[in-house]
Formats: C-alpha cells, sequence, structure tokens
C-alpha cells in the first residue's frame, strides 16, 4: 500500500489564513447583516488595483504574443534577462551593493521559494525562527521533517524559538546556543518591527562564525522609510558569504494576485555536503529550479519589470504611501483605546497587545462580533504572539478610516 509523508500528520492546525476564513465564512452565514458591513484587516492581501505601467506591459506583452515573432514559449526557468537585469541594478547595484544578474531567480512567489529552499538544504540542519513567525517558515519545516511532534502550545520539538517581546522590540538577539538555518524577516510580519544595522552585523557575525545560513525575508522592504534601516541584508559586508534574501512584488506592486518575486542566492554562500566539504548553494538552486519550475510567464515578467520604469517606482511610491498612511490611521485609533501598539511605521502590519488576560483568539472573535472587522490573531503566529493580534494596513482609504472609528467606539 502507498505511504504517505506522515510529517503532515504533525502539523497542528489548519495553515491560519485559511482557518480565519473559516471561522469569517461561519459567523457571516450565522449573521448575513453583519457580513456586508465586514472589514478584512486579517490577511494581508492588497486591494488597490495594479499601477498603470504594469498594466501597460502586459497589455503589450500580451499584443506581442498574438504575434509570430513576439510569441514567447517556455522561457529562461530562473527569469528573463530583462526582469533580472532590472532587479539587479535597481534593487542592488545601484544601491552600492554587489548582485550578479545570475543570482536573481524570478518566482511566482516568497512563500513557495521560502518552502523550496528546503530542497536544497540538508534535514540535519538545526533550524530557529522567531517567534512571533509567519506560519510558513515553520510548516515547511515540519512538512519536510525537520523538526519533532507538535506541542500543546502550536511549537514543535527540535526547533529554536528565538523569543521577540516589546522588551526586545521584537527583534531577536542571537542565541547562545548554534542554529544553522535561521530565518529573518525584516520589516516583520507580523510585529511591524524593524532592525538596525546593528542587531543585523549581529547576526551576520553569528552566521558566519557558526557556518550558517541566513534565510532573510524582505518582502516588506519597501515599506522602510527609516533611512537608517538596512533595506537588504547585502548593506551587511560579509552576508555574501551567508545570506540568501526572500523579494516579492507583492506588496509594493500590488501582486498578490499576479504572482511574481525573486530570490537572491549570491554565489559564496556555501554549505557543507555528507562529505564534510563546503560547496556553493547557488548551482544546487539553480538546478533545483530548471527541474522543478518552468518560470513566471512572460506577461507578468513584463509586468514585474514596469515597475523599475520611472512611471513604475512613481506609483510604487504612491501605493505604499496609501497603506502607511492607512497603518498611520489604524495605529492612532488602536493607540486612542489605550492599547500598546507596535509596528505600522515601517511596515504596513500594525500589532496590538490586547487588553490583560484576554487571549489573541478571544480578541478576534470579539473583534468580528461587536465591529465586524476582521483581525489575524498573535497566537496564530507562535506562542510568544498570544494575547496581541495583528490589524493589516492593505485596505481602501475608506475602510481604513471606518475601521479605525469601530476600534476607537469598542468598549476596550
Ligand atoms: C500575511 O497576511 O501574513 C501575508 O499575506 C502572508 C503572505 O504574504 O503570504
Amino acid at each position: 500500500m502507498a505511504t504517505l509523508n506522515s510529517n503532515y500528520l504533525k502539523l497542528k492546525a489548519g495553515y491560519l489564513f485559511p482557518e480565519i476564513a473559516r471561522r469569517v465564512k461561519a459567523f457571516t452565514e450565522a449573521n448575513p447583516t453583519a457580513s456586508a458591513r465586514m472589514i478584512r484587516c486579517g490577511i494581508g492581501d492588497v486591494t488597490e488595483p495594479l499601477p498603470l505601467a504594469v498594466r501597460a506591459a502586459m497589455h503589450a506583452a500580451i499584443d506581442e504574443m498574438g504575434t509570430r515573432e513576439g510569441f514567447h514559449g517556455y522561457g529562461p526557468e530562473q527569469g528573463y534577462e530583462f526582469l533580472r537585469t532590472a532587479i539587479a541594478t535597481n534593487d542592488y547595484r545601484n544601491r552600492g551593493l554587489d548582485v550578479a544578474d545570475d543570482e536573481i531567480f524570478v518566482s511566482d512567489g516568497s512563500k513557495c521559494d521560502g518552502g523550496a529552499i528546503l530542497d536544497i538544504l540538508g534535514d540535519d540542519n538545526r533550524i530557529a525562527v522567531m517567534d512571533p513567525v509567519y506560519p510558513v517558515y515553520v510548516d515547511t519545516n515540519v512538512m519536510a521533517g525537520h523538526t519533532g511532534e507538535g506541542r500543546e502550545d502550536g511549537s514543535y520539538e527540535g526547533i529554536i524559538y528565538l523569543e521577540c517581546s516589546a522588551e526586545n522590540g521584537f527583534v531577536p538577539t542571537v542565541p547562545e546556543e548554534k542554529a544553522d538555518i535561521i530565518y529573518l524577516c525584516f520589516p516583520n510580519n507580523p510585529t511591524g518591527s524593524v532592525a538596525s544595522r546593528t542587531q543585523l552585523e549581529e547576526w551576520v557575525a553569528y552566521a558566519l562564525k557558526h557556518g550558517s545560513i541566513l534565510l532573510y525575508d524582505a518582502a516588506y522592504e519597501a515599506y522602510i522609510s527609516d533611512p537608517s534601516v538596512p533595506r537588504s541584508i547585502y548593506e551587511i559586508p560579509g552576508a555574501r558569504e551567508c545570506a540568501i534574501e526572500f523579494r516579492s512584488f507583492s506588496k509594493n506592486g500590488g501582486f498578490t494576485g499576479t504572482r511574481c518575486a525573486f530570490t537572491v542566492v549570491p554565489k559564496l554562500v556555501t554549505a557543507r555536503s555528507a562529505d564534510g566539504e563546503r560547496r556553493p548553494i547557488h548551482p544546487l538552486w539553480h538546478r533545483r529550479f530548471t527541474t522543478k519550475f518552468n518560470g513566471v510567464s512572460y506577461v507578468t515578467q513584463r509586468g514585474a519589470a514596469a515597475l523599475y520604469s520611472d512611471q513604475g517606482k512613481a506609483e510604487v511610491a504612491s501605493l505604499v504611501e496609501h497603506y502607511i498612511g492607512n497603518a498611520k490611521i489604524l495605529r492612532e485609533a488602536a493607540s486612542s483605546c489605550g492599547l500598546s501598539v507596535f509596528g505600522g511605521e515601517n511596515a504596513p502590519y500594525i500589532w496590538v497587545k490586547g487588553p490583560e488576560g484576554v487571549t489573541s483568539w478571544q480578541i478576534f472573535d470579539r473583534m468580528l462580533d461587536e465591529a465586524n472587522i476582521v483581525v489575524t490573531p498573535g497566537s496564530g503566529f507562535g506562542r510568544a504572539g498570544e494575547g496581541y493580534f495583528r490589524i493589516s494596513a492593505f485596505n481602501s482609504r475608506e475602510k481604513a478610516i471606518e475601521a479605525a472609528a469601530r476600534i476607537k467606539a469598542m468598549a476596550w
């Protein structure tokens, strides 16, 4: 008889966002009038239309595809040169960072890349994650068999949890023990925290000392407005030897539905093979890509490249300004209720501590019931998120203002 991957049976709950959607659906079915009033500040999904520059480029690409000369079949799996060059030039080289075009791998999403990267890393690595954490980092390691059993509090044996709290500004310090693979996400999902240059220098020094690899998720980089905060891990000397960076067009260019992202794998990053030798991981990632992926569609990549045109850059800036404007409104609303509020300044997420003694899911239910607002319960991101909730700033201005008014009207 066929057997299954029993690691999947270790997974504690459904993936967080489908679980929230299930609860919201049950609520709206039971309360049809509340359903019309519902404001969704849960999943971080963009709401504003695709930039004009992107649409124009995609229309032109579609027309090109309709001609014999301009038709594109299979493209290069790792992305068309025009997009890889635009990324490496604009996001890195123009900022003084040394990244080659062929170190960029274009994909259909950072979530997919975050899971896929485990294919080329050993099963015996010690994994460290921030807590609270974007659940994909943990669940993909559970699925790959890199953890022990799940515990009651939702954590897993075998993973090193780096606790993030108001005390450490939601930025973990390097642990005493040795971790081989460390997931860092800045600006952070879910807490909205950012790491300073000094903090990232400590992490790079730790990784170089232990031969570890940093998996650096910079999907929200566009939201950094503080000039002292690094936008890329490669701003830190030594990071090209120990860090892989994940970036996405989802949250800057509005591509959550269009799907395009990229991973930077510097040729200097190495890991040890079973024979004890240090080998570069770039060829392995390249091999994986060309074997398991057929590339992002030509039309989508043309759309993504248009984000680097002058018009595209201006439109990205205005989208970011819009969502950060929402974040300010929502931050101030929660703060005016006497709640402790974090994030939302260099990130589109606001991380709020609920009233003492109230669990995250209780807050979720109350906000759904009383204000018809969907938020994300902090405990869904890990044990250290208990008692918190996350408000996403991805919304229309009108809905953000209305959500803020309802939050203020709640009896906290
Ligand atoms: C979130 O709400 O945390 C994000 O939408 C997750 C993601 O980008 O996959």
